[in-house]
Parts: structure tokens; sequence; C-alpha cells
């Protein structure tokens, strides 16, 4: 099979990335979100994007133009029906998770690979839910999707070698490089980043360090290009905390517990870049 049309599930920081560079290496793209508010607001990201990368002079005006053109919005799931692959990247909540991958099996037509950019819910668990468990697949993209050249890809217990072998040839064709992993709680990326992260949530928590002495620490001594502090902003503290907390629950393993100023970040609605405070403040 040749995959020419992907659907995107999900229009907001993941979604819209990925719906870009689908569209920037020749797909066509049909992007659906729950509302046109936030579908509007994921394409238009993708144009202010590619705006600036002409403005740079990194892309021809007309290839901007051409990209967009390939972009279709939708807030139905059924105008996915004749893609050759979905990417689903919603919200990070495994019923809901679930419940998208049970329409997009009703809804996208037979043979399509439904894959997710899940970050640390099982690909075994969601795959089972479908029909068509052996076309069921991780793609993990990085933030920020267009500049980030990994994407983990994750085989779930029934993925097939066939389906795997597809989505890393596409991959490719995005000029992004895969990885493989198996299934496992946090993958690959996680379960060495969220670690760290929660190590220097716990350093701030119990003041060995200020937190941009901390980020200071990785970014001048180990050359990380951020701080895990403001990496975890970049991330969203929820979503941190819900890999920590896949980890600690997988794994059933104390050095996973999250750290409770994590939690209480949390709590307090502090969720980094996104609401405009974290660790460190945006607004
Ligand atoms: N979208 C598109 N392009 C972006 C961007 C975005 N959101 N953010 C930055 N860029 C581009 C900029 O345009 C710039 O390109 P040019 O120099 O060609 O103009 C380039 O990236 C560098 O940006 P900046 O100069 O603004 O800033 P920087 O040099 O500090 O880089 C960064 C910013 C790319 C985010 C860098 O700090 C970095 O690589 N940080 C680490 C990111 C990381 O670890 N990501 C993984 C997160 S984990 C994850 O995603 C998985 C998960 O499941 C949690």
């Amino acid at each position: 099979m040749d995959i020419k049309k992907v659907g995107v599930v999900g229009a907001g920081q993941m979604g819209h990335g990925i719906a870009q560079v689908f569209a920037v290496s020749g797909f066509d793209v049909i992007l659906r979100d729950i509302n046109d508010n936030f579908v509007s607001k994921g394409y238009e990201r993708i144009a202010k994007n590619l705006d600036r990368s002409v403005e740079k002079g990194r892309m021809e005006a007309a290839d901007r133009d051409a990209a967009m053109a390939r972009i279709t919005k939708t807030i139905e799931i059924s105008d996915l029906a004749d893609c050759d692959l979905v990417v689903e990247a919603a919200t990070e909540n495994p019923e809901i998770k679930l419940q998208i991958f049970r329409d997009l099996d009703a809804a996208v037509k037979e043979g399509a690979i439904l894959s997710t950019n899940t970050s640390s819910i099982s690909i075994t668990k969601i795959a089972a839910v479908t029909s068509r468990p052996e076309l069921v697949i991780g793609m993990h993209f990085m933030n920020p999707v267009p500049v980030m050249k990994l994407v983990e890809i994750i085989n779930g217990l029934q993925t097939s070698e066939e389906t795997y072998a597809l989505i890393e040839e596409t991959t490719k064709k995005l000029s992004k490089v895969p990885v493989k992993a198996f299934d496992s709680p946090g993958f690959v990326a996680n379960r060495i980043l969220l670690p760290m992260i929660n190590e220097a949530v716990y350093c701030l928590y119990e003041g060995v360090a200020s937190a941009a002495d901390i980020d200071n620490v990785m970014k001048l001594g180990m050359a990380h290009p951020m701080g895990p502090l403001a990496l975890a902003d970049l991330i969203g503290l929820d979503v941190c905390l819900s890999i920590m907390e896949v980890l600690h629950d997988g794994f059933a393993d104390s050095k996973y517990r999250p750290c409770p100023l994590l939690r209480q970040m949390v709590e307090a609605g502090y969720l980094g870049q996104k609401t405009g405070k974290g660790f460190f403040d945006y607004k």
C-alpha cells in the first residue's frame, strides 16, 4: 500500500505540527478536531510557521501555498474515511483515546493504518479496541514537531511487521529519523526523559538549587538545549505527571514516584507555557 492521504486527529500542540510536516512532505492531509475553533487555530498555527519559513528563506512561497492547499479542515471523523493513514494526536486521556480509536475503526476504510502519537498509553491496549489490531502502531513525534528529527515508532503486541515497515518508510519521507521500540511503559524517550525531569523537580522541592540554576546546570554542564524545568513547562506539567504515573503504575517501582511538587503544580493549574505559568513565568 502507498500512503498518500493522511488524517490527523487533534489540531493542538502536537497535531498541528504533525499535519504541517506531512503537508510539507507532499501528503494530502485532513486535519480534524472537535470544533471549528480548535481546527482553525491549528490551521492558522501551520500558516504562521510556514510564513516564518518563507521569511527566513528556508521555503519558497509557492511551496508554502502548495502545502497549505494540501490541508483540509474538518470536525467530522467520517471525513477521514478514505485516508490511508490516520495519526491520532488528541488529549492524553486513556478513555478519550480508546473511544477515538473505536470511532476511527468504524469510520476509516479497511486496510488503513491507525497510529497514535500517545506519549505513554499502551499501544497494545489501544490496538485491542479495534477490529484491525495488526494495523495499529505508535508514531511518537517530539515537540516542537517541525524541528525535532526523531519519530519513535512503537509496535504493540499485535502490530504486524508490514505495518511497521510502511510507517518506517513514511517517517523517512517526512525527513525524520525513525527509531523502533516495543510497547513498554514510556517507550524509550519518556522512560529516560521524564525521570530526569522528575528528579529536577525533586531538586527544586528539596531546596537543592533554584529553578534557574537547576536548568543552568543541565544547559551549561551537559549541553542540553534547554533545562529540564523549562522543558517540563514546554511539554506541559499535566502531561509530565501523567507519564510519571504511567511509569510508576506500569513498573510498580518506587523509583518512578512523581515528585509531590509536580502534583501540586498541576493541582494549582500551573501547567507550563500553555497556562502562562509553570516553573517559570510566560506572561
Ligand atoms: N514550531 C516550529 N519551529 C520552531 C518552534 C515551534 N514550536 N520552536 C522553535 N522553532 C524553530 C525556530 O524557528 C528556530 O529556527 P530558525 O533558527 O531556523 O529560525 C529553531 O527552532 C530554534 O528556535 P529558537 O531560536 O527560538 O530557540 P532555541 O534555539 O532555544 O530552540 C528548541 C528551541 C528547538 C525548543 C530547543 O530549545 C530544543 O531543542 N529544546 C528541547 C526540545 C525537546 O527536548 N523536545 C522533546 C520534548 S519531549 C516530547 O516531545 C515527547 C513527549 O512525549 C513528552
